[in-house]
């Protein structure tokens, strides 16, 4: 890993594992993007330029010479008004109402201890490169950071915008990184999807035109998550390039793939600029998310494995990342509302003996909560409820040896709740104006400092004065009517970005304040999955939807950036509570094992034999847990084209691995599978147990192997290999 910046030709080489990042200022003081892809020598590559369109060129402001247009050069960032029609990296207005800038180099600094970000997550080590641009002729100041890392296929980057003088500048965009590509022959997959339907993989040719996957949800959503991926044409699971872009950031975002008129494409995004305008007074800055971007030339599998490592190794909490997770029994899908301390005393003797080690309290414990139209905002026990006090299930479960975690939805407020009757105010809306509901409850406005203090000093209050081991972090809503009226009428498009550092404070106070308890995070299901929860929640409830086949693709497609370590996945009832379908439990444990696993059904009503294939789940799971949580995942067959769902996951050290095979329908007359592994090595013998087979890694691989099912829809095997 290096940053080298050659003198001659202005050129920054930025050599991180196994890719060049290389861009040069050109003539007129623009950084001009020359490379991002295989690694290559530290030579002159500015032979790679192409001068674009010919029609209509403008040139840069006092620069008659066409050759330099921005329109028609690869940018490191793009700005608009003097020359560049593609979509901006920013916009800044002055006072006197322009929207010009023109920027130029002016220095950069290499630090080889990488700056945090001032009240957001971000990626930690690595080496970082600034650059310094101005505006030629303006106050506005722009540092572009890059960071490499020796140890993974990946480059951070984002943007500090400063306002040098002494007016106010309104910044209309700030986006966290442009980045260049040559030519147009690529292809973009983006992540559209819904609650119990999340991020489904949408793969499309690079436009001529604009490509945009966003949010206007002031959270990263179900609907689109913000990531992004570009390959080349040809490019599959195992072969191919493939870049992912993955923005740090929880509230609305965009993310931009555009085919331009010059026969080149670029990538950008970072924060939503829709209803978003952020003041600059004097000498104050704004830092953007920072954005991973992950390149490989192994295909889209090469770019997951690499990301999975980069979340890994440099963003999810270190105390829990590589720790076996607690393997849960919720109370949600087993009663809902309906519980008391005796129902839970009895599921927590119902799985006695089974290796289910913590019981998760859902939904329904605190205030007056009788459904979900009361008490949200009331974190303090319902002692009608909870008779004799929240402690006696928790002692209880504790007696048995098993933690207690207990869920929360620290962001919201209902209506009827001694909070809103308290401070009405503390709700998200304009005052005077009815608010939206939606799962009858508002959100709190945790762009103000009064209402954190509350929120965090009652949950606080809680995990201090109980013994909780764990917390399920939950939110069931998206913000509307944003307005705070904590905030100045001219800063009100602030209000996205602002949730979103508040999000942040209240996360840093209550989960880095409580380090001995583990946090995972929820939205209704996977409606925040990004990569900012993960730095506070090291695992998050993936989908509302437990229906196991469902699962399959659900899980597909957040494999695709997020590592299986971060997937709560559960063993539900049948008929499945969401798609009432009927799955045999061994595939619905072998779905839920290609994550954090655990157990959300009536578990009081197990027969004995319902006991002993659980205690035979969790034991194989136990044997199975590092490698789901460390190791590297193959996707091998895709359900959302195939009829099969085939995955591995190969332990570091290629000493063990386990491949999950599952086939939805049953064909009448029965089928053979032949499935060749991948990831293994090709020296090593190795011995699948189920299958009676000792084979090289090299037979496994090439010749493959056979797999009959029995004639039953939703079949699958886990089979478990070892090295011989
Ligand atoms: C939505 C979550 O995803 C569920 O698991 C459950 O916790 C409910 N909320 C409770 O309201």
């Amino acid at each position: 890993m290096s940053i080298i910046f050659n003198e001659q030709n202005k050129t920054f080489y930025l050599n991180g594992k196994g890719y060049s990042y290389i861009f040069r200022i050109n003539a007129v003081g623009y950084p001009e993007h020359l490379h991002f892809g295989a690694a290559v020598p530290c030579e002159d590559v500015s032979f790679v330029r192409s001068f674009g369109s010919r029609s209509q060129i403008a040139t840069p402001a006092g620069v008659d010479n066409p050759n330099l247009s921005y329109n028609n050069t690869l940018p490191e960032i793009a700005f608009f008004g003097t020359s560049d029609y593609r979509e901006p990296t920013f916009l800044v207005e002055s006072e006197r109402g322009d929207r010009l800038c023109d920027l130029e180099y002016v220095g950069h600094d290499i630090l080889n201890e990488k700056p945090r970000i001032n009240g957001m997550p971000s990626l930690d080590g690595g080496e970082t490169l600034v650059v310094h641009l101005k505006d030629k002729f303006g106050d506005m100041q722009v540092d572009l950071y890059y960071s490499v890392y020796d140890d993974v296929s990946v480059i951070s980057r984002r943007i500090v915008y400063k306002n040098g003088g002494n007016t106010t500048l309104k910044l209309h965009r700030a986006y966290s990184f442009t980045l260049g590509f040559g030519g147009v022959d690529y292809d973009v997959v983006t992540f559209p999807g819904n609650w119990m339907a999340e991020r489904t993989p949408e793969r499309r040719p690079m436009p001529h035109g604009v490509i945009s996957s966003d949010s206007k949800r002031y959270s990263s959503s179900a609907t689109q998550n913000p990531f992004i991926m570009v390959t080349s044409k040809d490019a599959t699971e195992q072969f191919g390039e493939a870049y992912g872009i993955s923005l740090i950031y929880s509230s609305s975002f965009v993310l931009k793939a555009e085919g331009t008129s010059n026969g080149d494409s670029i990538v950008t995004g970072g924060i939503n600029d829709f209803d978003f305008c952020w003041t600059l007074g004097a000498g104050e800055i704004l830092e953007t998310p920072e954005a991973v971007i992950a390149y490989s030339n192994e295909g889209i599998g090469g770019m997951s494995r690499t990301l999975h490592d980069t979340f890994r190794e440099h963003l999810i909490n270190k105390r829990f990342v590589k720790q076996p997770r607690p393997i849960v029994i919720n109370n949600w899908e087993a009663t809902y509302f309906n519980f008391d301390n005796e129902k839970l005393c009895a599921i927590v003797d119902s799985v006695e003996g089974t290796g289910i080690d913590t019981l998760v309290l859902d939904d329904g414990w605190f205030g007056e909560r009788k459904n979900d139209r009361f008490a949200l905002g009331d974190w303090y026990v319902n002692e009608q409820k909870l008779v004799g006090g929240i402690d006696v299930i928790i002692e209880h479960t504790h007696a048995k040896g098993m933690k207690f975690g207990l869920w929360f939805e620290p962001e919201m407020i209902n209506e009827d709740s001694d909070l809103y009757r308290a401070h009405p105010d503390y709700a998200i809306g304009v005052p005077g104006r009815p608010r939206s509901y939606s799962r009858h409850q508002y959100c709190l406005d945790l762009t103000r400092k009064d209402v954190r203090d509350c929120v965090v000093e009652m949950i606080n209050k809680m995990l201090r004065e109980h013994k909780i081991d764990y917390v399920k972090w939950d939110y069931n809503r998206n913000v509307t009517d944003a307005f705070s009226v904590g905030t100045d009428p001219e800063r009100q498009s602030e209000f996205a970005h602002r949730y979103a550092l508040g999000l942040y404070d209240i996360c840093e106070r209550i989960i880095n304040g409580n380090p001995h308890v583990f946090f995972e995070g929820c939205a209704g299901g996977g409606g925040r999955y990004d990569p900012a929860m993960l730095y506070y929640f090291p695992q998050i409830w993936t989908s509302d939807c437990s229906d196991a086949d469902t699962r399959t693709k659900i899980q597909y497609g957040t494999s695709m950036m997020y590592p299986l370590s971060t997937m709560s996945c559960h063993v539900s009832a049948v008929p499945n509570h969401q798609t009432h379908r009927v799955t045999p439990m061994s595939s619905r444990a072998n779905i839920a094992h290609l994550g954090a696993t655990g157990y959300e059904l009536d578990t009081t009503k197990f027969t004995d034999e319902d006991k002993a294939a659980v205690k035979a789940q969790v034991e194989e799971y136990k044997q199975i847990q590092d490698i789901v949580l460390e190791g590297d995942l193959y996707r091998i067959e895709n359900p959302y084209v195939s009829n099969y769902f085939t995955e591995m996951v190969v332990s570091k050290d290629k000493s063990r691995a386990i491949l999950c095979v599952y086939r939805r329908e049953a064909p009448a007359n029965g089928d053979t599978k032949r499935i060749r592994l991948q990831g293994l090595d090709k020296d090593k013998t190795y011995r699948i147990e189920k299958l009676g087979i000792v084979a090289s890694g090299a037979s496994l691989m090439n010749v493959g192997m056979g797999v009959n099912y029995r004639l039953e829809d939703y079949t699958s095997d886990m089979y478990i290999i070892t090295e011989a």
